[in-house]
């Protein structure tokens, strides 16, 4: 359903860097591969389950046609049995020159393609989505983010939480005080040395509170994040 990508992909920090050329996304819709009449792309699965499953004749023309207008770094898959996205992930990714996505389809997608078309398949956390779209419009964000020049300030993604391993340090603006409510008074204090000093120690904190499992070096897995 291309339609669900348009609002998320067509605001904000991606918006600039699409405008600005740093990025560049195109939204295709398989059922332009499909030799259905009716443009059908989807059938019941063998074996008799409920729901229906995509197709492996539309998606594999599609991926051939794009592949040979150009070169794919990857091929990913959105879906819920893939590799976790992290940090990491997205930072990887934004170095690669061209990412094609697959999204994943509400019963799936015929096993083939899987087997034999994707290069890497990544969920965005243990809960099930009705698609893969907006899965995508996730990993299309925390990776073109990263893109040198897509954020105003180059260095404010290397401030962002899990970068250098740890939460964000808490963050104020004026007024200082509100309804009694005061901005810590070293952040007032011009003190830089003692700003980046209590910064570090709050990121720390935070996270040996919040996320204990990011010190100890371990990222976000199926195991370290059951409740
Ligand atoms: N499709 C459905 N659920 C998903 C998830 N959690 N991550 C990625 N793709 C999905």
């Amino acid at each position: 359903m291309p339609g669900l990508l348009d609002g998320p992909l067509d605001h904000s920090i991606v918006k600039r860097a699409r405008e600005k050329g740093i990025a560049e996304i195109h939204v295709h819709d398989i059922r332009d591969w499909s030799t259905d009449k009716h443009r059908k792309v989807d059938d019941y699965p063998f074996g008799g389950d409920a729901g229906m499953v995509l197709q492996v004749q539309p998606v594999h023309d599609a991926i051939a046609e794009l592949c040979s207008r150009r070169h794919y770094d990857e091929i990913i898959y959105t879906s819920p049995d893939g590799e976790l996205l992290t940090q990491r992930v997205a930072n990887a990714l934004s170095l690669r020159e061209n990412v094609m996505i697959l999204c994943g389809h509400y019963k799936g997608v015929d096993h083939r393609v899987r087997e034999h078309l994707v290069t890497r398949e990544i969920s965005i956390g243990d809960y099930v989505l009705t698609g893969g779209e907006l899965a995508a419009c996730v990993l299309c964000d925390a990776v073109i983010r990263l893109l040198p020049g897509a954020l105003g300030d180059e260095t404010s993604a290397l401030t962002d939480s899990f970068q250098d391993g740890l939460l964000a340090p808490p963050v104020y603006t004026r007024p200082a005080e509100f309804n009694g409510w005061h901005v810590p008074g070293v952040l007032l204090s011009g003190n830089h040395a003692a700003i980046v000093a209590w910064q570090e120690e709050q990121a720390r904190e935070r996270t040996r509170r919040l996320r204990p499992g990011l010190l100890a070096g371990e990222e976000i897995t199926q195991e370290s994040n059951t409740l």
